[in-house]
């Protein structure tokens, strides 16, 4: 602390939103060390003054649905949530994690036999960001079972996954994450799933779950949701909350109606939600599931439908359609994107146009829903949604179309989120809960990037605090690695 500061940083006069959704109220914030000191009028001087009159202060944001397992250990300055507001990432998600062994959809290689493991390297190697982590059934069910293996586990693989569990909980898992589209987790019948959230809900745990069919089966899929709930008792939560493919326009009126009679009948259930019509997976998955024969229970695409996300190996093909790229070497575009696969195997991720706005716009108004983004981050044209998620929520749908009003979204990305996730002291401004924050500009808070050019810096995001050491300013990394991996208290 500076000589004669009573506190280490001081934001005066910000429009303060406490994270739980009740209105804004113009507040001092002061913070000593890691902690928030005072909120309200604060006389005594900071060591760092900032002025945030005419800017919102909010808890940093929580992004509950991230595929960031190895990114961030990578690229711990985690540029792309960083400098979108995002103070804490939730990974493990859509079923797999980085423990036990696995390495799929998130590049890096390599493994972790535990998540203890994982969250230990991450505090001897901090990032800039804090790290909860949901261990992946996927992982697990590989680990115990493998890849491909196309049936029911038997009773002993069953007690070996359930140890899996038992352990990531033990060294602090937030809980379990399934993804059933992916091998190998589409092979386990519902009384897997049963088994293995039973055991993340006994210890405390929620189950994430990228369902079945999001697609023409969307409501079969939350029936299953909902009865994996009501047998384990425990927090469900339904990842990227949609309805995908023109078939299924129109169904989460139903599905979100569903979990209104869920809530009613006692279940813990809600949702999560990226902020765009367009969904990204990868190709493998896509042709593998017969997205471009005609022949998926999901949704049918064509080729036009298919862009190229992250193909490591060709860069040249990102930012193509299928269909562009069958015109380039004269043949269709399912035979494109055959080549595509030869070429790039599982490092091919895709982005898909599938979704119609009026749901988008349906599902985040609802109570059920908080944000996550769902972004991938691989490739030299990601989805947009992996670095621009918070702020399009907070400029296109609050500010524009004002789907939200402003406390209740933020309520969606920091308080509830925490809640959901377990994540204590986390995610509200008061009084002794960690100095997460960000201070944006409301009136200029934008996503910036599109599908042509994905990475460019969110506007009106003007400081990040993490642990209370600022990370980021005007737009800028400041270089600090202040993160820390979370634990389930
Ligand atoms: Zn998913
Ligand atoms: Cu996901």
């Amino acid at each position: 602390m500076a000589a004669g500061a009573e506190y280490d940083l001081v934001i005066r006069g910000a429009e303060v939103a406490g994270g739980l959704g009740r209105p804004l109220l113009a507040a001092d914030v002061a913070v000593v060390g890691d902690r928030i000191a005072a909120v309200g009028d604060v006389p005594g001087r900071g060591g760092v003054e900032v002025d945030g009159t005419g800017k919102v202060l909010a808890p940093g944001f929580i992004d509950v649905h991230t595929h960031d397992d190895w990114a961030v250990l990578s690229e711990p300055d985690h540029a792309c949530k960083v400098l979108q507001g995002c103070t804490t990432i939730v990974v493990g998600n859509c079923g797999t994690s980085v423990a036990p062994g696995g390495d799929r959809m998130v590049a890096g290689g390599g493994g972790f036999a535990t998540i203890g493991g994982y969250l230990d390297h991450l505090a001897a190697n901090p990032a800039s960001v804090n790290t909860a982590a949901l261990v992946g059934h996927g992982s697990v069910r590989t680990a115990v079972i493998g890849l491909r293996d196309d049936r029911p586990a038997t009773p002993a693989e069953l007690a070996a996954m359930r140890a899996h569990v038992e352990q990531a909980m033990a060294d602090g898992a937030v809980g379990l994450s399934t993804g059933l589209i992916y091998e190998p987790g589409k092979y386990a019948p519902e009384a897997e799933l049963q088994d293995m959230a039973e055991v993340a809900a006994a210890a405390g745990g929620i189950y994430a779950t990228h369902m079945r069919n999001e697609g023409r089966g969307l409501l079969d899929s939350v029936a299953e949701t909902l009865r994996v709930a009501q047998r384990t008792g425990g927090k469900v939560q339904i990842s990227h909350h949609k309805a995908s493919g023109r078939g299924a326009w129109g169904l989460v009126t139903q599905s979100l109606a569903m979990i209104d009679a869920a809530i009613e009948a006692g279940v813990d259930v809600m949702a999560d939600q990226y902020p765009y019509t367009r969904g990204s997976t990868l190709l493998e998955q896509v042709v593998r599931n017969g997205g471009l024969d005609g022949t998926s229970e999901e949704e049918d695409l064509t080729p036009g439908q298919v862009l190229i996300g992250a193909a490591p190996h060709h860069p040249e093909w990102e930012g193509l359609t299928l269909a562009e790229l069958g015109a380039q070497w004269g043949c269709t575009g399912r035979e494109a994107a055959d080549r595509v696969l030869e070429g790039e195997g599982r490092a091919c991720m895709v982005i898909l146009d599938t979704m119609t706005e009026a749901d988008v716009e349906t599902v985040m108004a609802h109570p059920s829903t908080i944000i996550g983004s769902d972004g991938i981050p691989l490739g030299g044209k990601p989805h947009p949604r992996l670095h621009h998620t918070f702020p399009r929520v907070l400029g296109h749908y609050v500010r524009e179309r004002h789907v939200l009003d402003l406390p209740d979204a933020i309520a969606r990305m920091t308080g509830r989120s925490a809640l959901r996730f377990g994540l204590v002291d986390r995610g509200v401004i008061r009084e002794g809960a960690f100095a997460d924050l960000v201070l944006f500009d409301p009136a200029a808070v934008a996503d910036t990037g599109t599908f042509a050019d994905p990475t460019t810096v969110p506007a009106g995001i003007e400081r990040v605090w993490v642990n209370g050491v600022c990370v980021a300013a005007d737009g800028a990394h400041t270089g600090a690695r202040p993160g820390r991996p979370l634990r389930r208290g």
